[in-house]
């Protein structure tokens, strides 16, 4: 069957350096991701052939958007993803947003300090492993009021040829962890202008 799904200006959603993202037009809840440039081709199978794997080892999916399989759109062929809202309806906003102004850190905290612990945890129980986790590629939810999760939607995956940190626990974690410090890290040198952010990262880390 020949289906092409047409995506037009009033789906749009954002982009990232390779890709742009869409609502999907028949499902509130799902977004459609398609390649826009040169060199994304080979992100976007890597990561797609990790995800396969992850659905195979059944994993939780407490730090990760769902994935659904492609689809062919009027932009070519489009990776379908959960779409991650928050409670009122709105996309979820990327934690690169709450960490850079320092009001909305404030107000969030408690939550955001809470959900990075959590996050963490989510990646090591599922062993998930990922290249660098940069905030801009992580997308804080509002569930309700009160419950929140920070969600990783890009740079999922190994890149190593041989990747043996999927299969063997011990080099998972290992890899896991000085990925996450990296990323604790950066979040303290691309916010150096929050005063709150050496405090929140402290909190984090114990
Ligand atoms: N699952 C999702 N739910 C909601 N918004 C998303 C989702 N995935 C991506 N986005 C939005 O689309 C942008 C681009 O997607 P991303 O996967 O980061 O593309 P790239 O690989 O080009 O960086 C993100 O920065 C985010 O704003
Ligand atoms: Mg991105």
């Amino acid at each position: 069957m020949n289906n092409i799904i047409q995506l037009t200006d009033k789906d749009y959603i954002s982009k990232g350096l390779h890709r742009k993202c869409y609502h999907h037009p028949d499902d509130a809840n799902k977004c459609i991701k398609v390649n826009y440039n040169e060199g994304a081709d080979e992100e976007t199978n890597r990561e797609i052939a990790y995800y396969k794997h992850l659905i195979k080892r059944n994993i939780s999916w407490n730090a990760l958007a769902r994935y659904y399989g492609s689809v062919t759109t009027n932009f070519g062929e489009g990776q379908v993803f959960e779409l991650i809202r928050d409670y009122n309806g709105k996309t979820a906003s990327s934690l690169e947003k709450y960490l850079a102004d320092e009001q909305l850190t404030e107000q969030y905290y408690v939550a955001l300090v809470k959900s990075l612990k959590e996050l963490k945890s989510a990646l090591l129980k599922d062993r998930i492993i990922t290249m660098t986790i940069k905030s801009k590629n992580i997308l804080f939810q509002h569930l309700t009021p009160e419950q929140n999760r920070l969600i990783i939607i890009d740079n999922i995956g190994n890149s190593t040829f041989i990747p043996i940190a999927n299969y063997i626990s011990f080099f998972a974690t290992a890899k896991i962890e000085r990925t996450w410090q990296r990323f604790l890290t950066s979040l303290i040198r691309e916010n150096q202008h929050n005063s709150l952010i050496t405090r929140l990262i402290n909190e984090v880390s114990q």
